[in-house]
């Protein structure tokens, strides 16, 4: 035996006895994949409907006997909507339990936190909902499967125009890298087009008294208040308002969309607009039918999250399939070349920015209820 020869034969040895292939989980019983969500705190709505839509995907793949030959591993890491907690997480499922692929988050500045770590590792990244454009500019192997801001600003900038509401005030979580970023679109497009902003005020996260900002806001005079946090502190901003004498109807984004706004928010929130992904209302049956298999399970009508990370899901089994391989590098080119997949939040082509050029809906509050408004396509 050559020597060269020999020294194959015994490093291949030495692979198979320690598994060192760099082909991920190949000599698992499962595909191991990682899911990052806010299953507690402050955005717990956000990370509970994304895992239960997630969740549902991989039941639905495991049931039909799997992926190439295994089934798949859900393992999901809470991040208590902290920050800082979500790096921490991602790096432990890849260096722990060797995850083929990382599923989340929902919120921008979290998902910033996992994107660079992914990269590094070389282990594919699918956000199902963050809407910061920096999130997918970490790096090749960062993916959305959502719009961005600079749409959904410039969304909400039309929509406020449309109204002929020429004067708004602005309220920005300064604590949320999706709330500045949606403020500085909608901000844009909305000075750019004769809008004016009547004041600019902000707050962090977990705050619960927002008079100060809001008297400030009231003694200008807007038509509508843009408010581009989430919907925890947006529902209480709202009722404080309304107690202020604040008439005015509230605008925002996809932050909005959890069931405590309205539970939290009641009537204040009356007549108030914000953008969405998905509109449960929406009558085609590929929406419906997802619709009923989510409330037989979970006992509440899915939100966008919920669509949002059931679609991520599947788009990640689907490059699965198409690459044959788990491994990180054929992955990630499977996942850059998804074109047309048809998902419950829309048909998604990924773009050279690996981000997705979809519609948004409006979605406004009537009689304590979400209901669909129009669709704004890009
Ligand atoms: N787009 C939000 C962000 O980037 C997260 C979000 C998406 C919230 C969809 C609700 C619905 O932070």
């Amino acid at each position: 035996m050559k020597f060269s020869t020999r020294l194959l034969f015994a490093s291949t040895a030495l692979f198979a006895a320690f598994g060192v292939c760099g082909c991920k989980s190949s000599d698992d019983s499962t595909i191991n994949i990682g899911e990052v969500a806010s299953l507690s705190g402050g955005t717990a709505t956000f990370g509970q409907s994304s895992h239960n839509g997630t969740q549902m995907a991989v039941d639905e793949i495991n049931a039909a006997g799997g992926l190439l030959g295994k089934q798949i591993k859900l393992i999901t890491e809470d991040d208590q909507s902290k920050q800082g907690e979500a790096g921490t997480v991602a790096k432990k499922l890849i260096s722990r339990s060797k995850v083929s692929a990382l599923l989340g988050e929902v919120s921008s500045g979290k998902s910033l936190e996992m994107a660079p770590i992914a990269q590094t590792a070389g282990v594919p990244m699918i956000s199902p909902a963050s809407t910061n454009p920096k999130v997918t500019e970490a790096g090749d192997y960062v993916f959305r499967i959502c719009f961005i801001d600079p749409f959904q600003g410039t969304v909400m900038s039309k929509f406020a125009i449309s109204k002929g509401w020429k004067k708004v005030a602005i309220l920005t979580d300064t604590k949320q890298d999706y709330s500045v970023g949606l403020t500085q679109f909608f901000k844009k497009h909305f000075t750019e087009n004769q809008g004016t902003i009547t004041g600019e005020q902000s707050y962090g996260s977990g705050d619960k008294d927002f008079k100060a900002q809001l008297t400030a806001i009231k003694a200008g005079a807007p038509d509508a208040i843009f408010a581009s946090g989430y919907y925890n502190e947006v529902a209480l901003i709202a009722v404080q308002a309304r107690e202020l004498g604040i008439t005015v109807p509230f605008l925002g984004g996809d932050g909005w969309d959890s069931p405590s706004l309205t539970e939290v928010g009641g009537k204040a929130m009356e007549g108030c607009f914000f953008s969405n992904h998905f509109s449960n209302e929406d009558a085609s049956p590929v929406i419906q039918n997802f619709v009923k298999a989510y409330e037989a399970k979970h006992g509440a009508k899915p939100d966008a999250m919920a669509a949002l990370g059931y679609d991520s899901a599947k788009i990640l089994f689907d490059a699965m399939k198409r690459a044959g391989t788990t491994e990180g590098k054929a992955l990630r080119d499977a996942i850059a070349a998804t074109k047309d997949f048809p998902g419950i939040t829309g048909s998604i082509t990924l773009d050279e920015k690996r981000n997705a050029n979809k519609p948004a809906v409006i979605l406004t509050i009537k009689d304590g209820k979400v209901a669909y408004t129009e669709t704004i396509t890009p």
